[in-house]
């Protein structure tokens, strides 16, 4: 019997409206068959929805709740079995409605009844539904982890492998006896044939033995150099010389009879050797890219010194290297760099005070121990993506050793969890060689396994997935990573944006490190909100975002009492910078960029569904994001937030119209200069038409700052583009970058080289201006202007910023100084000298040993 459609639309309709209707109701399967109706109200000649129930006698159940017109309709079952089997391969389904629908379909169409009223009603009927399906019931099978089967034993694999290496069954993060789930799962990608075969990785490290049975039938002597003694082979020399060696184990340990195996043990393995004496700049970036068409993936295990008051990040030369490795690196799909974290976290050290970890372009790894607990050395932080197996609680990592047959059993920290997953996205790249370097990270987040699900760091973002500053967004699986990278769906090319800087109180900082404005950060610190628009995304490109920088210039007489976080217009936050007890610097944020991936918005399984159906859903960047800077409330020392900005990354709505990013000549002084590499068509806001210095800055939003702290002078927002009074001092670089917009097509013809040359010259002309100011009774040695003009790029020694003249023939290339020149590491003499990521641990065997003589000792006493 039939239900008056009417009726029922009537019944249910004010509570569809009212909201108060929650549930679906209830469905009774056994006596009834559903059938779904999308019902287009809108068609021409259509028939009402009443008019379609009669036609097709089914019985209204609801409207689908989000999904607008869009009805759950049912008929009783009939009598008959409504299943008739036709053959064996074939089945028809026998089903009294959608034969009916069909009915009315052959009748509307038919020449026959053209004028009958039958032959009307069933066109009605015809046109205004657009989809009917019946509805069977499926079950869905879980997401879950794939079923560890019977725990392989070692026996078992052995034998399957034919596995003789001695140590094997030390192998924990192989095959775990004790606590079967916590390895890194690679026994069954295994079991697919997949070993990495035909794949090569590097090791960044200080050397690697190939002499080693374990490492010499795969290694891979035309992507290796050493770059401490400028030798062909990176044969480790010191004796302390053995990290290198054994995370290249971890990766590529061969099958035979020396020790125990690496997790891609047919992938071959290249030793790049920059760890064991200072090296330069120039030597670091050439590093980073070395044979970067044929390498994959880049292990580097190593870091600024994670003592807790370091802040250091690669210099401007290295980071374009790693920009250089992302774009143009295996052929264009990019270069996979794996980070160790830093065993820093007894000391309250998180990876977002490291530039190497809170890089977009590293793969972060922390440390998991062999109970799946964290290890108290592994740093947290936003930037944190994953965590791999690792030290702790009395275990180590077994595995190569320097020698002809030695094996380490005491190898650990974050420096031993990077080699794990870099092993990882071997197999994945050797599954799928097409990956690019952002599909590894969608995958490494999208596969993640949480662990601990009961430890409060864990928070939901707005795509419900849960991160953790401790574990990113999980562990890595090997077996979940390769068999998602199977049948990944690549991601689009990728786009970014740049939020307009906000300076707060008309804060700046010029290249001299030189801080003006600013609001003072009072007891319950300073908020400030920058607003993005859909303009904003549409005129990027941008689709759906990845990572986030936070750029922040804070004044402080006590760096290690400031923290910083941002919470985003869906009230997700992301802690960026904890307290650091141990960090005295006096020098601030000066323009220090952070990382946190915990904004990561759509997962690109439910991407299709989301999007389809209900429209964007996960972290939408557009609204407020507001950031919150404050500190230890300490009556001694105190400090300014200057200013701030944001930079998105994502996807592009058009790959067609995809860019390759390049890295920008200057980007830490405020108000942010335009950079001339980047075409203003891209930055419609940006428009090279202004007079003024700070013009290039988007109309009207560079005046949003508020502050929640009523001790605080109200601020005095900058006013509209265009108007902003500078000192005349202070506008000459921002002019010289004006000259430089405005005059882009004829500069274009002049060259790169010359464009650094200008903006180099500006820079030192200006240094050499503040220096005259601060250091009068100085002799200046060099001729500022020599090499400027000389467009000779290779003899732009540019001043590190702030510091004595005399200073700069350490600094090199590289116009971002002040970031690598933090206090700490000026103690490490010339060039750059990253320390190791092994464990701290207070029963180390061997302990880790300075780099050099040159380097920071290690502070982390036990
Ligand atoms: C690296 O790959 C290129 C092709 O991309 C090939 O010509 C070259 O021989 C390879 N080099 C090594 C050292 O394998
Ligand atoms: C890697 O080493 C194994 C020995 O364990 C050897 O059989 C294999 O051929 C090597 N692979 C390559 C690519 O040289
Ligand atoms: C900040 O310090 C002052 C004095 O030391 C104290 O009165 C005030 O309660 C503190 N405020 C906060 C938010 O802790």
């Amino acid at each position: 019997m039939l239900l008056s459609w009417t009726l029922v639309a009537t019944l249910l309709a004010p509570k569809f409206a009212l909201g108060t209707r929650t549930t679906p109701s209830q469905r009774s399967y056994d006596t009834h068959n559903y059938y779904v109706v999308e019902h287009d109200p809108r068609a021409s000649a259509g028939a009402s929805l009443d008019d379609v129930m009669h036609s097709l006698r089914v019985e209204p159940v609801e409207e689908l709740r989000e999904l607008k017109h869009h009805w759950l309709v049912r008929a009783e079952k009939p009598p008959t079995p409504d299943l008739v089997a036709r053959g064996d391969t074939q089945s028809r389904e026998f089903d009294p409605v959608i034969d009916r629908y069909h009915q009315l379909r052959d009748t509307a169409s038919s020449h026959l009844s053209a004028r009958s009223e039958d032959g009307l009603r069933a066109r009605e009927v015809v046109a205004s539904v657009r989809h009917l399906e019946r509805q069977v019931l499926r079950q869905r099978s879980k997401r879950a982890p794939p079923p560890i089967r019977r725990p392989a034993t070692i026996e078992d694999v052995s034998h399957r492998f034919g596995i003789k290496d001695p140590i094997f069954s030390k192998q924990w993060h192989l095959i775990n006896d004790a606590y079967p789930e916590h390895t890194m799962n690679v026994v069954p990608v295994w079991e697919m044939g997949l070993t990495g075969k035909g794949v090569i990785s590097a090791v960044v490290d200080d050397g690697l033995d190939f002499t080693s049975e374990d490492l010499a039938p795969n290694f891979s002597a035309e992507n290796s150099y050493d770059f401490n003694d400028h030798e062909e082979l990176p044969y480790p020399k010191k004796s302390n010389d053995k990290h290198g060696t054994r995370c290249a184990g971890q990766i590529a340990a061969a099958k035979n009879d020396a020790c125990g195996v690496g997790i891609a043990y047919d992938s071959k393995i290249a030793g790049i050797r920059i760890l064991s004496k200072p090296i330069t700049d120039v030597d670091e970036a050439v590093a980073l890219n070395y044979g970067f068409q044929n390498v994959s993936v880049y292990s580097c295990s190593w870091g600024p010194p994670d003592n807790g008051r370091a802040l250091g990040a690669p210099s401007y030369l290295i980071r374009k290297s790693v920009v250089n490795g992302i774009n143009n690196g295996r052929s264009g799909k990019g270069s996979i760099f794996v980070f160790a974290s830093g065993n820093g976290g007894g000391h309250e050290d998180q990876c977002n005070y490291d530039g190497y970890t809170n890089s977009i372009y590293s793969v972060t790894v922390g440390a998991l121990d062999h109970k799946g607990q964290h290890p108290y050395y592994s740093e947290a932080c936003a930037a944190n993506m994953i965590v791999a197996y690792s030290s702790g609680d009395g275990k180590h990592i077994v595995t190569t050793d320097k020698g002809k047959n030695e094996c380490a059993t005491n190898h650990g920290g974050t420096s031993a969890a990077a080699p794990n997953a870099a092993g990882v996205f071997v197999l994945a790249v050797q599954a799928r060689p097409e990956l690019t370097w952002r599909d590894i990270q969608y995958l490494a987040i999208e596969t993640a396994k949480m662990i601990n699900p009961e430890d409060p760091d864990w928070e939901t973002t707005a795509t419900g997935r849960k991160f953790s500053y401790k574990y990113g967004y999980g562990v890595l699986d090997a077996y979940k990573f390769v068999t998602a990278a199977q049948k990944w769906t690549l991601v689009k090319p990728q786009a970014w944006f740049d939020s307009p800087a906000i300076q707060l109180n008309g804060g700046k900082m010029n290249q001299a490190n030189k801080f003006s404005g600013g609001t003072p950060i009072g007891p319950s610190g300073v908020t400030s909100t920058i607003t993005i628009t859909r303009d904003m995304l549409k005129t990027n490109n941008f689709e759906a975002l990845e990572h986030i920088n936070i750029q922040v210039w804070i004044e402080h007489t006590r760096r290690g009492d400031v923290e910083v976080e941002v919470v985003s217009p869906k009230g997700v936050k992301s802690v960026l910078g904890k307290k650091r007890s141990g960090d005295a610097a006096k020098t601030g944020f000066p323009g220090w960029v952070f990382m946190s991936i915990k904004h990561w918005s759509v997962f690109l399984s439910l991407k299709r569904f989301w999007a389809d159906q209900f429209g964007s859903r996960g972290e939408d960047p557009v609204g407020d994001w507001t950031i919150k800077v404050s500190d230890q409330n300490s009556t001694s020392e105190s400090g300014t937030f200057v200013g701030w900005k944001m930079k998105f990354w994502g996807t592009t709505i058009d790959p067609k119209k995809a860019e390759k990013y390049e890295l920008p000549l200057v980007d830490n002084v405020l108000p942010p200069i335009n950079d001339p590499s980047r075409p203003a068509i891209d930055v419609p806001t940006v428009t090279e038409q202004h007079a003024k210095p700070s013009a290039f800055l988007p109309e009207g939003v560079v005046t949003s700052a508020s502050t929640s702290s009523s001790h605080v002078p109200a601020e005095t927002p900058l006013a509209a583009a265009g108007t902003t009074e500078q000192e005349p001092d202070d506008s000459f670089l921002a002019d010289v970058s004006d000259v430089i917009s405005s005059h882009k097509i004829v500069f274009g013809g002049i060259g790169v080289v010359s464009l650094i040359s200008l903006v180099a010259g500006a820079f030192y002309f200006r240094q050499r201006q503040e220096r005259l100011k601060n250091y009068a009774s100085l002799s200046d040695d060099t001729n500022p202007m020599a090499g400027v003009y000389g467009a000779e790029p290779a003899s732009l020694a540019v001043p590190s910023a702030g510091r004595h003249p005399r200073d700069r023939v350490s600094v090199g290339l590289g116009f971002h100084s002040s970031f690598l020149d933090d206090d700490d590491l000026s103690t490490a003499g010339t060039g750059h000298t990253p320390k190791y990521r092994d464990e701290p641990d207070a029963d180390e065997i061997t302990p880790v040993a300075p780099v050099s003589s040159t380097a920071p000792t290690d502070t982390r006493a036990p």
